[in-house]
């Protein structure tokens, strides 16, 4: 923990970590299959550990009929366990092109059409729609990807119609960190050095702070903690490449990630690192009504 924190402030002191525009990019680029091939096998590798979260984050919120937007929508994993709870319609929206196939693909397997669920490539930070349109804005596993988490909040408040609700499930200060650990140790130093790794940890207390300067009301949050064991520690070191898209962080030439990717998976291998911890914190609130 102590490496990423200090690998994040070199980040900060050298500016690298205020390129916002530059690190979207990459994280686009990664979520497109630009770094490695893990995310190909993002549903085989992550949707039971995602699907986990998505369950703790919708259970107790009452979506029925309700209008959602699900920004990060990854593979659809919240869209379709929102449907299957009763929305109405889903919008699944996401910045990565490939990332929506894969949720197009699994909603028709499930069955819908275009009637409940539709697609939009998109940036949270600038959502292509009008003001007061949603009845639930709902980001889950995403938020820490974002680089100006404040213009999204703003944005998702713009969005929702007055009363609409918000859940925005942000990662807690031990989210992952065996593996990025595990990762910041094992790569060759010059990749990695100076680029920030991530925009979590977020503590509940941030969480509150971000939503109520940005005027949601009713605010509450919930924490949950899982340590994921996987069979081998090969299976839990492809599990955070597919999730965390392999690398957005890093600047490794195209020649040298299959070397790079080897070096990671031996240390995961020599440390026996089989568990992975999963910290989410879950942000309610609500955009109050115009009469309140
Ligand atoms: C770890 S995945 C989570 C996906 C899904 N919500 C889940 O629970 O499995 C993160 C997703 O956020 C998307 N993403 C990252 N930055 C984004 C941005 N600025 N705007 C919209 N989506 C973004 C990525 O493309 C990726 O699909």
């Amino acid at each position: 923990m102590l490496l990423v924190n200090a690998n994040n402030l070199i980040a900060f002191l050298n500016g690298n970590s205020g390129n916002k525009t530059a690190m979207k990019e990459r994280i686009k680029l990664g979520y497109e299959g630009a770094f490695s091939n893990h995310v190909t096998r993002y549903d085989s590798l992550a949707a039971e550990y995602q699907k986990k979260a998505a369950i703790a984050q919708l259970s107790g919120m009452d979506l029925k009929d309700k209008e959602i937007i699900d920004i990060g929508c990854g593979s659809g994993i919240i869209s379709l366990l929102a449907l299957e709870m009763g929305v109405r319609t889903a919008v699944c929206g996401d910045i990565s092109e490939y990332m929506l196939k894969l949720a197009e693909e699994n909603s028709r397997v499930a069955g819908y059409d275009s009637t409940r669920i539709s697609f939009c490539q998109l940036d949270a930070e600038s959502l292509p729609f009008e003001d007061n349109c949603f009845d639930a804005v709902i980001t889950g596993m995403s938020f820490g990807l974002f680089p100006d988490q404040e213009k999204a909040v703003r944005e998702m408040y713009r969005i929702l119609k007055p009363g609409g609700l918000v859940s925005l499930g942000a990662h807690g200060p031990e989210h992952y960190w065996e593996a990025i650990d595990t990762n910041i140790r094992a790569l060759d130093k010059r990749h990695v050095l100076g680029y920030r790794f991530e925009f979590w940890p977020r503590t509940e207390r941030q969480i509150v702070k971000l939503m109520k300067t940005n005027g949601f009301r009713d605010i509450q949050t919930n924490r949950f903690i899982w340590r994921n064991l996987f069979s081998t520690p090969s299976d839990a070191c492809d599990f955070f490449a597919a999730v965390s898209s392999n690398w957005w962080y890093a600047k490794i030439p195209e020649q040298k990630r299959d070397h790079e990717y080897d070096k990671v998976k031996q240390l995961f291998e020599r440390r026996g690192i089989r568990r992975v911890t999963d910290d989410v914190i879950i942000g309610y609130g609500e955009k109050p009504s115009s009469d309140s």
